[in-house]
């Protein structure tokens, strides 16, 4: 093991359920090998501008656990190579900045815990020499090298039950009731919460869908007497031959974002199927409150591996699941990589065997 002093921890990109959860496992297990513990805010924000930094110690984390957000706050448009200001250019590369400060502040490792993007600059900084471990984060469930990340069972949880609370009502009214949901350019929440929900349909990225076909299945339901339907999309599903639905276009400094499918669907199967349609986002609900407890675990087992490899000296790496165990990836195995559902997940074969459509 080797004998580092000091510690820098942040947490980047859109929050999840459980970054808070990581935090406090970092803190505790580092503490208790004694390794001080930095935690830097707002992204690397804490590296580019002085005074972002605070001293965390096991009091600073006791009862975050169960907590949403992170204590540390984060934000997903403040890439240090190509980072926002107001001139001409646009952006300004902070990425020296950022090295100098970390050695300033006499840290000796940084723990990084954040997504594709996040992960993607973490890399950046580990090829500058930065000695870096990475704690991968998101609800879309879209980075390759891990079975789960902590957010994921959380986000599918409340569209679960949000999909139940529309079941009453579509079905009281005998409507369709269409719902999106986030997952960016993956299926995984769709396809997770509409089975879990029971839904009659679900589309998402990975199955290019025809409406026609959709509503073939809900007028078939009709037939024979299930006279409401829950349809879930994914926001990054689109038509076949179609695009997606984009509420925002990339910039230099932000990613492009994504909705508006579910109101096209909605208007495109109330037209088809002649029947009473409505549809719902249920948007950034999905990254907030509590993380389950699966979630909890997941995160509180990514925390404590994470300060076993910085002991290790095991950098430019990020910690994964792989049932049973929590293993080491190489930065440069995941990033820059997107885990898509795979065609022949059974998952899929078993949801067209219980007469679930998706679009196909
Ligand atoms: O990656 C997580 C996620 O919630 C996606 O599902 C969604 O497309 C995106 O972030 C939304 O980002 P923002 O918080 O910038 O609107």
């Amino acid at each position: 093991m080797n004998a580092i002093a000091r510690l820098g921890v942040l947490t980047g990109g859109g929050d999840a359920p459980g970054l808070n959860a990581v935090i406090r496992a970092v803190v505790k297990a580092a503490t208790n090998s004694g390794i001080e513990c930095v935690g830097l805010e707002d992204s690397f924000d804490g590296l580019i501008e002085p005074n972002r930094s605070r001293v965390l110690t096991p009091r600073d984390v006791t009862g975050i656990l169960r907590l949403g957000g992170t204590i540390l706050g984060t934000r997903n448009s403040g890439n240090p190579f190509a980072y926002p200001v107001a001139t001409s250019e646009g952006t300004k590369d902070y990425s020296d900045r950022v090295v100098e400060t970390f050695r300033q502040m006499g840290l000796e490792a940084l723990i990084v815990i954040g997504g594709d993007g996040t992960l993607a600059i973490a890399h950046a900084f580990s090829r500058r020499g930065l000695p870096i471990v990475g704690v991968p984060k998101t609800i879309d469930n879209d980075i390759v090298g891990t079975t789960s990340c902590f957010g994921f069972d959380t986000a599918v949880a409340f569209a679960t039950d949000a999909i139940d609370r529309l079941h009453s009502t579509a079905e009281a009214h005998k409507r369709i009731m269409v719902v999106e949901v986030m997952g960016r350019y993956t299926g995984w929440i769709a396809l997770y919460a509409g089975v879990a929900g029971g839904a009659d349909a679900i589309l998402i990225p990975e199955i290019p869908f025809d409406l026609q076909r959709v509503a073939e299945r809900l007028r078939e339901r009709d037939r024979w007497g299930a006279r409401f339907s829950i349809v879930v999309v994914a926001e990054g599903a689109y038509a076949t031959g179609g695009t997606l639905a984009v509420l925002e276009r990339a910039n230099a400094t932000h990613v492009e974002r994504l909705g508006g499918i579910g109101a096209q669907v909605r208007t495109a199967l109330a037209e088809l199927t002649g029947k009473e349609t409505r549809s719902v986002v249920l948007g950034h609900l999905q990254r907030g409150g509590a993380p389950t407890s699966f979630d909890r675990v997941l995160a509180t087992r990514f925390g404590g591996k994470a300060v076993e490899l910085v002991r290790r000296g095991d950098f430019g790496t990020m910690v994964a699941s792989n049932p049973p165990d929590i293993v080491a990836r190489r930065l440069e195995d995941v990033v820059g990589k997107i885990k898509t559902v795979p065609a022949g997940l059974d998952l899929l074969a078993t949801a067209r065997a219980l007469g679930v459509t998706f679009g196909e």
